[in-house]
């Protein structure tokens, strides 16, 4: 038997009680478990950030135990430190080989980031980690922009592959990077619709998408932030850094008009706050609110009761100290036509809800854009994508995450990756000890 060291990422959100708050990181290591049943799996993980936290005992790994157990119905051993050099004794390695009331066992070594090596790229820590196993494997895309020891260091010591869950990842969201050109020979076409808060943190997302993209659809803050440079919605609420961001963002997607439409909401609901002392006042015209089935009197975070009223967006609201906390109805159903319009088998890219999605009413649009995805996807006509932490609560919330094509398990790095930056730890496979 060899001995598989596997990097994986079991940095999973947890619920108050300490069981898992979502189980896509673990579920997605099913593959990996089932392709290496026949030799001795080793698996090694970060969880949290133990450097910059005072409570480093909380980021212990073995209370995840349990639960992994009881998901993968596999006996797991605990080996504790993997700098021990002693972690597999001969009793240990014979326990490893053999099943315990009829599963098979599998090693899980403490959290690699309670050692400073890991962040470091350490490769004396990276030698640590070696000499458990004869290959390593890595099935954790989501660390993959990270160049730590255990995913860039330690492909120089042992012949390294990619993980089944790697893989499927990397063939779901390389062909999005396919420029225009490229995409117009494969006849393949790309769409994303994009939120959340900043612009900031986005922008290499969009310089990317514009030569990517046949449309980019902005919804949530970041679209608030685009409406303001453009003066259709109040500056004030924007740092002037920000605002040029947007500006010159939007410069660049009127240079590619030809092949990458920029489409921004025309209508928004705003808080009735914002309707008294904004939007409504400096006269954007009220539409119908509710029509498309806004949970209207649905209790918002803080308990309160928050009515929906959806205003449209025009040069007449230049002034006011409106933003809107959702995109409107107008605007969903723009963006509902694009999808309609769109070649069978078009890629869907989401990322980042477009309206405040934890605070009803304003999650409306961000539910039914989804819903109008998985349906399409569910009939064959669309191929969907989502990342990102609160694009994916979303979708579990509305019970559909199972209709999306994929849901990628990366946070930062699907936003690398999709904007076009080179992930260290992929680079690092790719020049491993086999070459
Ligand atoms: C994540 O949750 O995105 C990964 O586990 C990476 O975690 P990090 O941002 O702490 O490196």
């Amino acid at each position: 038997k060899r001995r598989i060291l596997a990097r994986t990422d079991l940095n999973i959100p947890l619920s108050a009680d300490g069981s898992p708050a979502s189980f896509a990181r673990i579920d997605a290591l099913l593959p990996l478990l089932q392709q290496t049943k026949n030799h001795t799996l080793l698996l090694c993980s970060h969880f949290g950030r133990p450097q910059q936290t005072h409570n480093k005992e909380k980021l212990s790994l073995k209370p995840l135990i349990p639960f992994l157990e009881q998901r993968w119905q596999r006996n797991i051993i605990f080996l504790g430190d993997c700098q021990n050099p002693q972690a597999l004794t001969p009793e240990i390695l014979a326990s490893l080989n053999e099943s315990h009331s009829g599963r098979n066992s599998i090693g899980l070594f403490e959290n690699l980031r309670f050692h400073k090596g890991e962040e470091q790229n350490d490769p004396a820590f990276a030698a640590s980690l070696q000499a458990h196993a004869d290959l390593y494997v890595n099935d954790a895309f989501s660390v993959c922009h990270r160049a730590h020891a255990s995913t860039s260091a330690i492909t120089n010591l042992l012949p390294s592959y990619a993980g089944p869950s790697l893989k499927h990842e990397l063939e779901t969201l390389l062909p999005l990077l396919a420029t225009t050109e490229h995409r117009h020979i494969a006849q393949q076409q790309s769409i994303a619709i994009l939120g959340g808060a900043k612009v900031s943190t986005k922008i290499n997302l969009l310089q990317s998408l514009v030569h990517r993209c046949s449309a980019v659809c902005l919804g949530g803050a970041m679209a608030n932030c685009f409406l303001a440079a453009r003066g259709t919605l109040p500056a004030t609420a924007f740092e002037e850094k920000e605002l040029q961001t947007a500006r010159s963002l939007e410069k660049q997607f009127q240079e590619h008009k030809q092949t990458c439409l920029l489409l921004l909401p025309v209508d928004g609901a705003c808080t009735p706050e914002q309707g008294k002392t904004g939007a409504n006042k400096t006269g954007a015209n009220k539409t119908a609110a509710n029509q498309d089935g806004a949970n209207q009197g649905e209790d918002s975070q803080e308990g309160e009761v928050l009515p929906r009223t959806e205003v449209r967006l025009n040069a007449q609201l230049e002034g006011s100290t409106a933003l809107i906390g959702d995109i409107g109805s107008e605007s969903c159903r723009a963006i509902e036509k694009l999808l309609d319009k769109a070649a069978h088998g078009t890629r869907v890219l989401v990322n980042g809800p477009v309206g405040i999605v934890e605070r009803p009413p304003f999650d409306v649009a961000t539910l039914r854009l989804l819903r109008y995805l998985a349906a399409k996807t569910e009939r064959g006509l669309l191929r969907t994508i989502a990342g990102g932490g609160d694009t994916l609560a979303a979708l579990e919330r509305a019970g559909i995450q199972r209709k999306f094509s994929h849901l990628s398990l990366g946070g930062g790095a699907f936003l690398e990756l999709l904007s076009g930056e080179t992930l260290p730890a992929l680079e690092a496979l790719r020049h491993n000890k086999r070459r």
